[in-house]
């Protein structure tokens, strides 16, 4: 008869065996018109209404990032690229979805002007930097497909030249707060900025 600790160890054995390997790059296919229905079922969810938007997000984002932003000016800082990437699972099919937005600079916020909210180099050299937002089929999360979403996308080759990662969640985000320091990002500042965000930070190694 199987004992109960041959049943657990069969259970990890098969989450390992259907769950992707950190930084599993040929696992990534770029954000497509092809997957556009599946990505779209997702925003039927609360909680993705509720963190990112309703079902017209995904278009919205298809569209923009078919038209590029690349030269765009973003808060005092150029946008250099911009590409949202859908992770497969073992049977290719798309679980996750990681959009990215990448900038020449990091900018802070200084107050706000006559025009609206201004913006400042943060001193020292320009340090180009990408800002990461994610989502996950509602019914696989919690499978590792998040995080492993979002370890292939700061390895991935397009953006090589970004040195430091940012995602901007609201603090009530509780789910995303604790996947992206599970995915080893850090709170830059315990409270939250002046759009009521806080801002998890995970800076590239240096080579
Ligand atoms: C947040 C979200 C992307 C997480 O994706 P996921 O695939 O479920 O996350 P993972 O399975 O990779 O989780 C990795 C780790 O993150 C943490 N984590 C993830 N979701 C969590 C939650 N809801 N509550 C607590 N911890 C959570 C855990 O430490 C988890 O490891 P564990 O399962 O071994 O405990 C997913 O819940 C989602 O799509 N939410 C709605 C959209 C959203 O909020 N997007 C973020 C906008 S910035």
């Amino acid at each position: 008869m199987m004992k109960a600790s041959d049943l657990s160890l069969a259970f990890i054995a098969f989450r390992r065996s259907t769950m992707p390997h950190a930084g599993s790059l040929d696992r990534l296919m770029p954000f497509s018109p092809e997957v556009l229905a599946v990505v779209r079922a997702w925003f039927s969810d609360p909680d993705v209404q509720q963190w990112l938007g309703g079902p017209s997000w995904p278009d919205v984002l298809l569209s923009l990032r078919q038209s590029g932003t690349a030269g765009h000016g973003y808060r005092g800082a150029t946008v250099i690229g911009a590409k949202a990437f859908v992770l497969l699972d073992a049977r290719d099919t798309p679980v996750a979805l990681v959009d990215t937005e990448c900038y020449d600079r990091e900018t802070r916020f200084v107050g706000h002007g006559e025009d609206g909210p201004v913006f400042d180099d943060v001193p020292g050299p320009h340090r180009p930097l990408a800002a990461l937002s994610v989502v996950v089929d509602p019914d696989r999360r919690r499978q590792g497909f998040g995080r492993a979403a979002i370890q292939a996308v700061v390895a991935h080759p397009d953006l090589a030249m970004v040195d430091r990662f940012v995602a901007a969640i609201e603090p009530g985000n509780a789910g995303s707060q604790a996947l992206f320091r599970a995915a080893g990002f850090w709170l830059l500042d315990p409270e939250p900025d002046w759009e009521g965000m806080l801002t998890y930070v995970r800076d590239r190694p240096s080579p």
